[in-house]
């Protein structure tokens, strides 16, 4: 909890950060939708999960309406907060989606500078804009003029290499950034294996909002590792948490508590209609990918062997049979 504590968030006490702790689950498109984060909020308190956000919401031609962001917020309420992301480039559809998303009750809005897609970049948007840290600022302080809720930032250390980490911090400080989210790999990096937390360090000491440092955390005890080492005040994880849901609060599940966390999300995206037609069992695989809690996958090969299955009801199958296990 001692996130919320950090001095640097008493000048924007108008716009407290609402986490109610500093381990945070990152954005994730096609992942974080709000089946996946509900069932991750229900397995994690809020004094171990400070709060997450729902996959980016690409602001393109016109400003997304209170309705579609009232979609991605979904209708799970959890004592922590789930903020609205945004990724675009238009500063007026920016700013009035960002009102969109108040009205539909995001009690945060964050701003993606990260995504490496080829559309994005195309777009001038997502990591297009780290080339350019004035345009973070602008984007920032065309957003977080707009909302009285915390406007945050995400970014990757750098589009090429991560030379401007210190650049990129400012601007969106300067911008109004309630908070920082730097990514730690470059554009150009992708999603190596290989992580620099020093770049978030850089960034921690460019700047005096809170940062929070994302990339390269695999188990439960890297939250705590990442801000030691970088003195960023929260720390965030992405396909950790993919791997292994319950890394926010440690504990080591059986395999039946494994298999029932798959087929309750099988059967919440079917109850909500998230995934019509065979996106379900899809969506199993997509996490069945990175999978390693409760030992449910037990080596690569039969990691393979449930990813090979075509039958989607199969697959479904096998999981319910595994779920009645203790
Ligand atoms: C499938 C997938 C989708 C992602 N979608 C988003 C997104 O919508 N917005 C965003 O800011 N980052 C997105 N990211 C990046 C993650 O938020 C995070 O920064 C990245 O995975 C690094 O953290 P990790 O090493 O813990 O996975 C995505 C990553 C993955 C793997």
């Amino acid at each position: 909890m001692d996130a919320l504590a950090v001095s640097p968030l008493a000048p924007h006490s108008a716009r407290t950060l609402p986490f109610t702790a500093p381990a945070l689950l990152a954005p994730m498109e096609g992942v974080t939708e709000p089946c996946f984060r509900d069932l991750v909020l229900s397995r994690n308190g809020p004094e171990h999960l400070g709060g997450t956000f729902t996959e980016f919401v690409r602001v393109h031609a016109t400003a997304v309406p209170r309705s579609i962001v009232r979609r991605h917020l979904g209708p799970g309420r959890f004592p922590q907060p789930v903020g609205v992301q945004l990724m675009g480039n238009d500063l007026e559809r920016l700013a009035q989606t960002a009102r969109n998303a108040v009205a539909a009750g995001a009690p945060l809005v964050d701003l993606n500078f990260g995504c490496p897609a080829k559309g994005a970049i195309a777009g001038c948007a997502g990591s297009a804009l780290l080339r350019d840290p004035s345009a973070v600022e602008r984007v920032v302080r065309a957003v977080s003029g707009a909302v009285s809720v915390p406007v945050t930032a995400k970014i990757r250390a750098g589009y090429d290499d991560a030379s401007r980490v210190e650049e990129l911090a400012r601007a969106a400080e300067q911008g109004g950034a309630a908070m920082l989210t730097i990514h730690c790999r470059t554009r150009a990096e992708a999603y190596c294996p290989e992580v620099d937390w020093t770049r978030i360090a850089r960034a921690v000491s460019a700047v005096s909002i809170p940062v929070c440092g994302n990339g390269g955390v695999e188990r439960p005890g890297d939250f705590e590792r990442l801000r030691r080492e970088t003195g960023a005040a929260l720390a965030m994880v992405g396909r950790g948490a993919l791997a292994d849901p319950w890394i926010f609060s440690g504990r080591a599940v059986s395999r039946g508590e494994a298999a029932r966390f798959l087929v309750e999300y099988a059967d919440l995206m079917r109850e909500r209609n998230q995934w019509p037609g065979g996106g379900v069992a899809a969506r199993v695989k997509q996490l069945l990918r990175y999978w390693t809690a409760g030992g449910l996958v037990e080596s690569e090969e039969h990691r393979l062997e449930w990813l090979r299955e075509k039958d989607g009801e199969a697959l479904l199958a096998r999981l319910r049979t595994l779920a009645a296990l203790p």
